[in-house]
């Protein structure tokens, strides 16, 4: 069994999320954003690699400022990406979890965790992990809008008028990976879903982002130790899809890993 082991415990970067404007250049916020993904980049590209059973992994919400102490988030607890990447890592996998602000960091310390904060953050880190691992797997709950103009530094002040923030659009960063993949490389994307349109809609995002599978789930998934997914996955030019019966997020991750390793080798 394969166990490719390139980093030190001491390349690990799991410092927790700072405020916005402790390290402007890490963090992101306004002008600062593509400088913040390109700094990222060049801290991670020096690390030696191999994407020979090398798992990404996105997990947890990410954090859009507002201003120095507010933000833009959702209720995503990165619970399920951590079981995953923990499930991959007892499969002989060398996993680099990217995990954001309040998730838990994994048990497990073979599990190479860097910490992201903002979409811009996460987006500097994909491009320069995503082209070393052999499977991506994106359960971050990433932000489909952000702050346009955020103030870092400043507090917005109460007043008895109205106040509008104005979002711009996040770009689509999985299917910005799949754009770039190498045929051998297995994408995976999540997709949380009202009941009545799960099918439909996460068919739709396989199309759109381009990757293998999209799990999809169900909108109460977020507040549950258990899973009921729905997986897509292209077949040929059509989709397959396969409802999973309620398992714990655990067995749920093992599962979803050997099916990626089962695609996997259907490739070789
Ligand atoms: N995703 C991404 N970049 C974004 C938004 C989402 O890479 N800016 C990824 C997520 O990590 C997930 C998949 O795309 O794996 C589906 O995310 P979801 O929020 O369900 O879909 P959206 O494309 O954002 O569409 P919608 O908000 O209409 O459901």
């Amino acid at each position: 069994m394969l166990r490719a082991r390139w980093y030190a415990p001491e390349d690990r970067i799991q410092s927790p999320p700072k405020p916005l404007g402790a390290d402007r250049r890490i963090w992101g916020g306004g002008d600062d954003r593509r400088e913040s993904a390109g700094l990222l980049s060049t801290m991670i590209s020096t690390v030696p690699h191999t994407n020979d059973k090398h798992l990404l992994i996105t997990a947890g919400p990410t954090q859009e400022p507002i201003d120095e102490v507010r933000f833009v988030s959702n209720r995503s607890s990165g619970r399920l990406g951590v079981e995953i990447a923990h499930a991959a890592d007892e499969l002989g996998w060398s996993v680099t979890l990217l995990l954001g602000p309040g998730a838990m960091q994994p048990a497990d310390t073979r599990i190479r965790v860097i910490r992201f904060r903002t979409a811009a953050d996460l987006e500097g880190l994909l491009d320069a992990q995503f082209p070393v691992c052999l499977a991506l797997v994106m359960a971050a709950a990433v932000a489909d809008f952000r702050p346009k103009n955020p103030t870092p530094g400043a507090k917005i002040r109460r007043r008895d008028q109205s106040l509008t923030i104005e979002l711009e659009p996040v770009p689509d960063l999985l299917a910005r990976c799949a754009g770039n993949r190498k045929p051998d490389q297995v994408l995976v994307g999540f997709a949380l879903e009202p009941g009545d349109r799960l099918s439909e809609s996460a068919q739709d995002k396989l199309r759109r982002k381009g990757v293998d599978a999209i799990v999809a789930n169900p909108l109460e998934t977020m507040d549950s130790g258990a899973i009921e997914a729905t997986l897509l996955s292209a077949s040929g030019e059509g989709v397959r899809s396969e409802h999973w019966p309620r398992s714990s997020k655990g067995e749920f991750a093992t599962r979803l890993m050997k099916r990626i390793e089962k695609w996997i080798e259907e490739r070789a």
